[in-house]
């Protein structure tokens, strides 16, 4: 997977894309990275990126003219790539929508800093636009990161198998259940007799079950979205009688 990232701040991209799994995922060619400084694209003398909103107002305005050109100069020989705006508007990012954007081939990210974009950035070549949470950032930056974080991890050949994202919380649709490591007594606290019992059907089922109840306690709207077998509902019909009590 190819994923370009415009912004105006490049040097935010640094850490992040080149530690740990996303520096891996590189190194693995599993993608390609590539971060631009769409100012670079400024037509003007002074390479101004933004301006004056038309009416009024506090605030500059991305024009569109830099952001048009860097994608286009991104585009020239990729098929149809997804083209994600950064933006508290945008839809909400999910573990689903992550899982969507990971099968394509090239996504470009256009990352705004403080201002607002021009509505014809939106309209005309933008064909996302994700929000990363109900709360506003200085700039779109930090939300591509945790995008392209989600993305990258789900690409072939990332995760090795101790890592594996098919047990990750809501890829299941419910949250994990608890993990314990050695000691088993630490400070009097001691790990669930179950996990040390070696019967492996057993710890399986206590997971399950753990992890229902944790979905039930922390996430109960998460519930209401997947399909439940008929042993989930019987528990959650106990997580209910218990409560009722
Ligand atoms: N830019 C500013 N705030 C944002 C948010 N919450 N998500 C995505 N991009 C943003």
């Amino acid at each position: 997977m190819k994923i370009d990232i415009l912004s105006l701040f490049p040097e935010m991209f640094e850490g992040v894309l080149n530690s740990s799994i996303l520096k891996k995922a590189q190194e693995k060619s599993a993608v390609q990275f590539k971060v631009i400084d769409f100012r670079a694209f400024a037509e003007n003398k002074h390479k101004k990126v933004d301006d004056y909103p038309y009416g009024g107002g506090a605030g500059m305005v991305l024009a569109p003219q830099p952001i048009f050109d860097a994608v286009e100069s991104l585009t020239k020989d990729s098929a149809s790539p997804r083209i994600v705006l950064m933006c508290p508007q945008g839809e909400r990012l999910t573990q689903e929508k992550s899982e969507e954007l990971a099968k394509e081939d090239h996504l470009i990210f256009v990352c705004g800093h403080y201002e607002g974009y021009d509505e014809r950035i939106r309209q005309h070549i933008v064909t996302d636009e994700i929000s990363i949470g109900d709360y506003v950032l200085t700039g779109g930056e930090l939300a591509a990161m945790v995008v392209v974080d989600s993305v990258t991890r789900l690409l072939p050949g990332v995760l090795g198998n101790a890592e594996s994202s098919q047990q990750d919380s809501y890829s299941s649709g419910l949250l994990e259940h608890p993990h314990y490591t050695r000691p088993a007594d630490f400070r009097g606290l001691k790990v669930p007799d179950v996990l040390l019992s070696g019967d492996h059907a057993k710890i399986q089922k206590w997971r399950e079950k753990e992890s229902v109840r944790r979905t039930y306690e922390r996430r109960p709207d998460l519930l209401d979205k997947g399909d439940r077998t008929s042993e989930e509902k019987q528990w959650l019909r106990g997580l209910e009688e218990r409560k009722g009590k």
